[in-house]
């Protein structure tokens, strides 16, 4: 195989990794990494692009002859990149590693996600969609459920847009702020759900349509305080394997959620070419959805590519071309941890700009830069809430934590926070 140019969309930790692990590959010619953070100079060059411009990144793939574009986070994708690469005759030719706009919609809209469960009988949680017009019936529905209350806004909200309530009368209420505009456009849609008692963790899919892989399970601890407490973040730490998805456990995932998830997509003529993120709930060893995500987790991406053997180029030019099922996927059978370090008052306000020094003395661990950026005068700062992501291989989970946690030690800026608890309900 011929080399080939790549253009990876994102800024965080998740395309660091996503970036380290292709420049690895034989196969990668010119990395581009749009815009990218300070750190991806390190694995490719930098460019100053919205991913949301469509037209700025067509014409940048067609003036760098680039082969493949990687989509890191979702909004270009539920934007519909996909299919405005496919519609224009200049960059028709151009493979993007993602869904088409519809496919996206599983991330995109809750509602439509939960109708597509329940379309090919996958596991979720019981729901009910409501907008402004039958908002009684959605008290209706909540009084038929105990306590706590889940609700979501159907778009996309930053990742803030599940409420879980203690009580009836504040569901109520916030049914009605949401459906008033609470996350704009994103929550004129709300969907109730029954809540789900069980321990989480994040199975990731590539397929080409067609056939799939399923890439290292992962668990990610999401609350900014440890014991899981506190504000959501957009995740602290993560770790891989996951002792409870065990081979029984993931055959039932195959079995009863990935297989009915690629064959509804190819049933409803849905195109899908790229990772599928199953948010998924442990229910009695028994796996439901939580949600559908159609890109890689951040930071379950900062554990997933350390534990990947095969070459990713490979496997995403067989994701492009659909030949998949050809292609070897093995994974190493270490364990993989990563802990971010964070800037102080994430995810509330928090300060940008602070010198961040140490990484030199860093031993043993691979560093995902996230929330960083490179000054003029090359003194690397902090640009984010989420900063740096410590990420390291062990025998065991401890040993892999061990190393985690003596560098980030090594690691300084001012108000640097981290949680020294990552993996610690898991066996
Ligand atoms: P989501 O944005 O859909 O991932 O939801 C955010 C978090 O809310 C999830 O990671 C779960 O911890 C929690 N959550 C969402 N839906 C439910 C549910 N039906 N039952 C229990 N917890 C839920
Ligand atoms: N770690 C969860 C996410 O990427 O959405």
């Amino acid at each position: 195989m011929n080399k080939i140019n790549i253009l990876l969309l994102g800024s965080g930790g998740r395309e660091s990794a996503l970036a380290w692990k292709m420049s690895q590959s034989p196969l990668c010619g010119n990395l581009f990494i749009a815009p990218g953070n300070g750190g991806t100079p390190q694995y490719g060059t930098n460019v100053p692009l919205s991913p949301l411009d469509f037209d700025a990144v067509k014409r940048f793939a067609i003036d760098n002859a680039i082969g493949m574009v990687v989509v890191g986070n979702e909004d270009p994708l539920v934007a519909g990149i996909f299919d405005s690469f496919i519609a224009d005759p200049a960059t028709a030719h151009i493979p993007v590693i993602g869904p088409s706009k519809e496919g996206a919609r599983l991330e995109g809209s809750k509602d439509f996600a939960k109708e597509f469960m329940n379309r090919h009988n996958i596991p979720t949680a019981r729901h009910l969609s409501v907008t402004k017009d039958n908002i009684e019936e959605g008290y209706c529905f909540l009084e038929s459920l105990k306590a706590p209350y889940v609700l979501k806004a159907d778009g996309l909200a930053a990742g803030k847009g599940v409420l879980i309530l203690p009580s009836l009368d504040e569901a109520k209420r916030e049914l009605g702020e949401m459906l008033g505009g609470m996350f704009g456009a994103s929550s004129a849609t709300v969907v109730i759900e029954e809540f789900l008692s069980g321990i989480e963790c994040s199975v990731f899919v590539l397929t080409d349509g067609n056939s799939y892989k399923v890439l290292p399970v992962a668990k990610d601890y999401k609350r900014i305080g440890e014991g899981d407490t506190g504000l959501n973040t957009g995740g602290m730490g993560a770790v891989s394997p996951v002792s409870f998805a065990d081979e029984a456990f993931m055959e039932k995932v195959r079995a009863r959620i990935i297989e009915p998830t690629i064959n509804g997509l190819r049933a409803e003529g849905i195109t899908y070419r790229g990772f599928i993120f199953l948010g998924l709930i442990n229910v009695g060893g028994d796996p439901m959805v939580i949600e559908y995500n159609v890109r890689m987790g951040d930071p379950e991406t900062e554990v997933v590519m350390l534990r990947i053997e095969s070459d990713l180029v490979k496997l995403l030019c067989g994701v492009a071309s659909q030949t998949l099922g050809e292609c070897e996927l093995t994974i190493d059978p270490r364990y993989a941890v990563t802990v971010m370090a964070v800037s102080g008052g994430y995810p509330g306000s928090y300060e940008k700009g602070h010198p961040i020094s140490g990484l030199d003395a860093v031993q043993g661990s691979i560093l995902f830069h996230a929330g960083t950026k490179l000054a003029a005068d090359g003194q690397l700062l902090t640009s984010g809430g989420r900063v740096i992501a410590v990420s390291s291989y062990g025998s065991t989970k401890d040993e892999a934590l061990a190393s985690s946690f003596a560098n980030i030690a090594r690691i300084d800026f001012k108000g640097k926070y981290f949680r020294r608890d990552i993996g610690f309900d898991l066996k």
